[in-house]
């Protein structure tokens, strides 16, 4: 297998080399972004809100994670792929491997992500134990937009973060080969990246976790309405879209992005 793998990753965790992931929804892009040395493209259902014009995550469905998956695979060959579990395509642990085997088979992950805690403890002990690598999502969950009122930081209050860091080790050990860690305070993001022996990723949880995710099209100041505050521009100051990437991978891999101001 050409691609990166797992075992890489969690390699990278232990001596302490930055994670570079971006989202990708095209062939297009994702030749380009691991020519600039990103690592792992996530195949997000942020694409509801950035390709398709959606309001919410919520519209996306398994057929619209399944295409888009497949035109990124096509276009890459050496990046780690992971895929985004659209809204209600996990709501049983059956529907998820049922669902988690179309985005493998026919679309070409290598792992999927699914949002939420120890509800899910279940769905990924009958997913990891089939060969499915799961990567968890926890802090704050899009796909509950409507239950959390808006898109909000996430585990400020005491008992929230202690909650936020049980569902961690639940999941991981539930068989999470990966944590994505959402709108967190940057304390939390260390404190939880120090508990777990898998990756963890930071979008918007500061700088001292194991690697850094943003939307694709936030980096390059082209997302409708107002991109997240943990969020930079990295076309700014840059003359080409191949080097704002480059800017990203490096800034990331110095451990230069995010700075603790651009944290909560
Ligand atoms: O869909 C997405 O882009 C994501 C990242 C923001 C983590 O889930
Ligand atoms: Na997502």
């Amino acid at each position: 297998m050409s691609r990166l793998t797992l075992t890489k990753l969690r390699k990278m965790k232990q001596q302490g080399e930055k994670i570079a992931m971006l989202t990708a929804y095209d062939a297009s892009f994702a030749a380009l972004l691991e020519t600039a040395g990103v690592e792992a493209l996530l195949v997000g259902d942020s694409l509801g809100m950035v390709v398709q014009g959606q309001e919410s995550t919520l519209p996306v469905t398994m057929d619209d994670m399944v295409y888009h998956c497949q035109n990124v695979v096509r276009g890459s060959h050496r990046a780690f792929i992971l895929a985004d579990m659209p809204f209600m395509s996990y709501a049983t642990p059956t529907q998820a491997v049922d669902n988690a085997a179309r985005l493998m088979r026919e679309g070409g992950a290598q792992m999927v992500k699914l949002e939420g805690g120890r509800l899910l403890r279940k769905t990924v002990e009958q997913l990891t134990t089939r060969g499915i690598p799961v990567c968890a999502h926890l802090g704050l969950l899009p796909q509950s937009v409507h239950r959390i009122g808006g898109y909000r930081v996430q585990g400020r209050q005491e008992n929230s973060a202690q909650e936020i860091h049980e569902d961690a080790v639940i999941l991981q050990q539930a068989g999470a080969d990966m944590l994505i860690l959402e709108c967190v305070p940057a304390r939390l993001g260390k404190e939880i990246t120090q508990a777990l022996e898998i990756p963890v990723i930071s979008c918007g949880a500061g700088p001292d976790c194991n690697g850094q995710v943003l939307v694709l099209y936030d980096l390059l100041g082209i997302s409708p309405g107002k991109p997240p505050s943990f969020s930079r521009n990295f076309l700014d100051g840059a003359d080409s879209i191949p080097n704002a990437i480059q800017a990203y991978v490096s800034a990331v891999k110095k451990g230069q992005f995010p700075t603790l101001e651009l944290s909560y």
